[in-house]
């Protein structure tokens, strides 16, 4: 894809979230149906699918080329990441979507050959764009985001899931999970990925570790902060999968070898 074209795709991109979030800030306080998933606390509303195909019918108009990668099961059956998929995650913090009417995220990222070139993540009722291209930066509104220059673990707010802490969880050592913690500033839990991904962007938080993410919670996200400066890997290394579920340690450049090598081992690889 050529600069024009990126540029083009990015605008279609934020057009797309900007609607989409409106139509949500419409309806937020109508009565809502809430259904679970794979358990009791895995929701999803009406709204996480209206959403969904909302995005689905936008890019199948205008891009009838592209696929669409969405969490609610409206867009394409990828098995691959071949051409341009958009990678979609129609509301990111359902919880919060649920229980408190914010702190939940739009999140769409374009992928093209698994090339991640744009990424979109919007805070819906926040009123927060934070937006990257692939080699451009990234920005939160027209802001552009930079990560602190230097990062000590000591002075670390890392956000992480508590859960990780229970001797019994299938994932993660919960010996090596606490001598982080112990080390660390601070720990917070904020319920959408997406956003703890330009939270560590914005630098408001030093990085975000957690074990059980999908590529569309992931997808935006990942571009958003190597764009910042940070760096986006599995929890212990390695280069992410963008098409299964997978752990993820998203952090400023400076402390993400020390959280790997010292504190996380996972139980499953
Ligand atoms: C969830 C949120 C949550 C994370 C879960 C995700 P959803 O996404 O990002 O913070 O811990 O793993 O599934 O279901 O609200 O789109
Ligand atoms: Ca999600
Ligand atoms: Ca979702």
């Amino acid at each position: 894809m050529d600069s024009k074209a990126r540029r083009y795709l990015f605008e279609k991109a934020k057009e797309f979230v900007y609607e989409a979030g409106q139509r949500i800030k419409e309806q937020i306080d109508q009565p809502r149906t809430i259904e679970t998933k794979s358990n009791p606390n895995d929701l999803v509303t009406e709204m996480d699918q209206n959403t969904e195909k909302f995005f689905a019918e936008s890019i199948r108009n205008e891009f009838p080329e592209h696929r669409l990668f969405g969490e609610e099961g409206f867009g394409d059956d990828i098995q691959d990441l071949k051409g341009i998929v958009w990678i979609v995650d129609p509301i990111d913090g359902t919880m919060n979507f649920v229980h408190q009417k914010r702190n939940f995220a739009i999140s769409v990222g374009v992928y093209e050959d698994g090339v991640g070139e744009i990424g979109v993540i919007y805070d819906v009722m926040g009123g927060a764009l934070y937006s990257a291209i692939r080699g451009e930066g990234a920005y939160k509104n027209d802001l552009p985001l930079r990560m602190p220059e230097k990062k000590r673990i000591e002075e670390t707010i890392l956000a992480l899931n508590t859960s990780w802490l229970i001797p019994e969880n299938p994932h993660i050592n919960h010996a090596g999970v606490a001598e982080l913690v112990k080390t660390i500033r601070s720990t917070r839990s904020y319920g959408s990925a997406a956003l703890e991904f330009v939270y560590v962007a914005e630098g408001i938080i030093d990085g975000y570790l957690t074990m059980t993410l999908m590529p569309w919670d992931i997808a935006a996200g990942k571009i958003i902060v190597n764009e910042a400066g940070g760096l986006v890997t599995t929890a212990d290394g390695r280069e992410l999968d963008m098409l299964n579920k997978t752990t993820v340690l998203a952090s400023h450049i400076d402390i993400h070898k020390e959280i790997v090598e010292n504190y996380v081992q996972l139980k499953t690889k």
